[in-house]
């Protein structure tokens, strides 16, 4: 090599190392590299292994050149080295532990009052009848006059009810509602029978419906009372419907959601747009060993100190009735030709007794620990 050679190849060293240097990324390579300028056989060895042919007085400087060559690279080299093993390997975010437990995705679940309304009338969907739904506010006709409730019957007090008052009418009260009782203004439904009015209007029979839907009556909220909560009504009309139709539907329905031991009794009682009308009671659940929830009695539980029934055995569970004829006039449908049987049921007062539960705020009051078990 003469010194021309040398010269040009210490520069062209000098610019290609950094250039090199910059594309390196692994220690495998910059190994490579070291090896490639400052190996035994090296780039730089070959270039000192030239200066003894050189001329005397060329050596020094040249000499000193390539050591500052040496160095550089070196220094750049080292530089590299110290960045490439701080870096966490590329990798590093991509490995993953296939032991470690996943991440759980909380699932929402139906509110245990939503899956009671979903099985109930699943039970009577089986049995032929459709599900209509109605509004929550009402005309004080459906909700009354229209079932036969006569003016004067204590339901219609305002106590029982909330009438809705309009923005124009007078603030005073009692005014208000007897206003309402009048004209026939609008309240919250206090139960479910004014879909009944709405269906028979509107419909021809046979019909056969269930309805479920939320109620309102202005009670004080305490562990069986809450001023919202939530009712199925259901009805059949058609030429011949018995009060033994009744009966059947009601058992088979009891059955299904109680279990298939459970006994039934019908007391006589009053609705004004039922007679007859009967309050149906199912056999205790807790003391009574008949029902799939406590396929025995529950232990040291006498009927005498049952805490569902208190010693009465029975619960009870619907109201219910041949459809008065009264409310046939009402709609339009003839009552000597037309015969029907109706019912209506608290939906909470029926999960509180499937599922053992003795307070109906805890509906209400979104726990998820309660929610959770249903
Ligand atoms: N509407 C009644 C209530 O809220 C329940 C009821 C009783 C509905 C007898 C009926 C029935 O259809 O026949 O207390």
């Amino acid at each position: 090599m003469d010194i021309n050679t040398i010269k040009i190849e210490i520069d062209s060293i000098s610019k290609n190392i950094i250039v090199e240097i910059t594309g390196i990324n692994s220690t495998q390579s910059l190994e490579e590299l070291q090896l490639k300028y400052l190996g035994r056989k090296g780039k730089i060895a070959q270039l000192t292994g030239a200066i003894p042919t050189l001329p005397l007085p060329e050596r020094g400087a040249l000499g000193c050149q390539i050591n500052a060559l040496k160095n550089k690279v070196a220094s750049l080299i080292e530089k590299k080295q110290k960045s490439i093993t701080t870096k966490p390997p590329e990798t590093a975010k991509f490995i993953y532990d296939i032991g470690l437990p996943a991440i759980v995705q909380e699932l929402g679940q139906l509110h245990p009052i939503t899956k009671i309304i979903d099985e109930i009338c699943a039970i009577f969907n089986q049995m032929g009848f459709s599900v209509i739904e109605g509004p929550e506010i009402e005309t004080e006709h459906n909700n009354f006059t229209g079932l036969n409730i006569p003016l004067e019957h204590p339901s219609r007090e305002a106590f029982d009810t909330f009438y809705l008052k309009l923005a124009s009418e007078p603030v005073n009260q009692l005014a208000n509602e007897q206003a309402n009782r009048q004209t026939g203004k609008l309240l919250l439904r206090s139960h479910t029978s004014p879909v009944q009015i709405r269906v028979m209007k509107s419909q021809e029979p046979p019909l056969a419906v269930i309805v479920p839907g939320r109620v309102y009556r202005p009670d004080a909220v305490d562990a069986s009372h809450s001023f919202m909560f939530h009712q199925i009504e259901g009805f059949i009309v058609d030429e011949n419907i018995r009060f033994s139709d009744l009966k059947g539907i009601l058992e088979a329905f009891a059955k299904a959601i109680f279990g298939k031991d459970i006994k039934m009794r019908f007391r006589p009682h009053f609705f004004p747009f039922t007679e007859p009308s009967v309050e149906v009671d199912i056999s205790c659940i807790i003391c009574e060993p008949v029902s799939r929830l406590a396929s025995e009695p529950v232990k040291g539980c006498k009927p005498a100190n049952c805490p569902v029934c208190h010693g009465k055995r029975w619960l009870e569970i619907l109201g219910s009735g041949m459809i008065h004829p009264n409310v046939f006039k009402n709609v339009g449908y003839d009552f000597k030709k037309y015969t029907g049987f109706a019912f209506g049921m608290g939906v909470e007062r029926i999960a509180m007794l499937k599922y053992g539960i003795n307070d109906i705020r805890l509906f209400f009051e979104n726990d998820l620990r309660f929610l959770k078990q249903f």
